[in-house]
């Protein structure tokens, strides 16, 4: 894992390391207002980068970059399946997103067999993102690296959820230029995912 200060994933082994690439969530019910924007969670595709890191030679350097690359070619959609395509990270495992009881969910819904892996997860730990991580496509700042555990009815093996190497994200400090209610800042971030060893 990229160096950081959450616990650790003690006894349990990793399962998957995807790329997040997506959107964090916001609300200002005022908007032009001096008021600190609320959150609505986040949506994001998780694309898998461990089945290819794990045989590259160059992967530990690989790791600090890949979010950062996939947000500054995220909004040239063409240049980023090309991208995805040539490192060998375009195959998208499921997705991530927040319930309605803003549960932050991880479905890989594209891994078989039924039932896929998923983790319902709840905050275990947080750090700011290091002071080097991009601060996204508005100079807006990293979102904090996290580590999730379950907090409830995750399956088929995985349990927690680090989130390292944040890329933008934040939201701004007040609601003074959002024009709407509700706003979504780009966002891209690794997901390190652990589980229980299965045979
Ligand atoms: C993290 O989880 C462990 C185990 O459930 C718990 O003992 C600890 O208090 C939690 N820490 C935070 C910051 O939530």
């Amino acid at each position: 894992m990229p160096n950081n200060t959450l616990p650790g994933p003690t006894g349990l082994v990793l399962k998957y390391i995807l790329l997040g690439l997506g959107t964090q969530n916001y609300t200002c019910a005022t908007p032009g207002s001096s008021a600190a924007p609320g959150t609505t969670g986040a949506k994001a595709t998780l694309y898998d980068l461990g089945t290819k890191l794990s045989t590259d030679p160059f992967a530990k350097w690989k790791i600090n970059t890949i979010p950062t690359l996939a947000l500054s070619l995220s909004s040239y959609s063409p240049v980023l399946s090309s991208w995805l395509a040539v490192s060998g990270y375009s195959t998208i495992l499921g997705k991530h997103f927040f319930t309605s009881a803003m549960v932050p969910t991880f479905s890989l819904d594209n891994v078989p067999p039924p039932p896929f892996p998923q983790v319902n997860g709840k905050k275990n730990g947080t750090m700011t993102a290091p002071i080097y991580s991009c601060p996204g496509t508005t100079n807006e700042g990293a979102v904090p690296w996290l580590k999730l555990i379950d907090a409830g009815g995750s399956q088929s093996g995985v349990n927690t959820v680090y989130r390292l190497v944040t890329a933008g994200g934040s939201a701004p400090a007040t609601c003074e230029n959002i024009q709407t209610t509700i706003f979504e800042v780009p966002y891209a971030a690794e997901y390190w995912i652990y589980g229980i060893l299965t045979a």
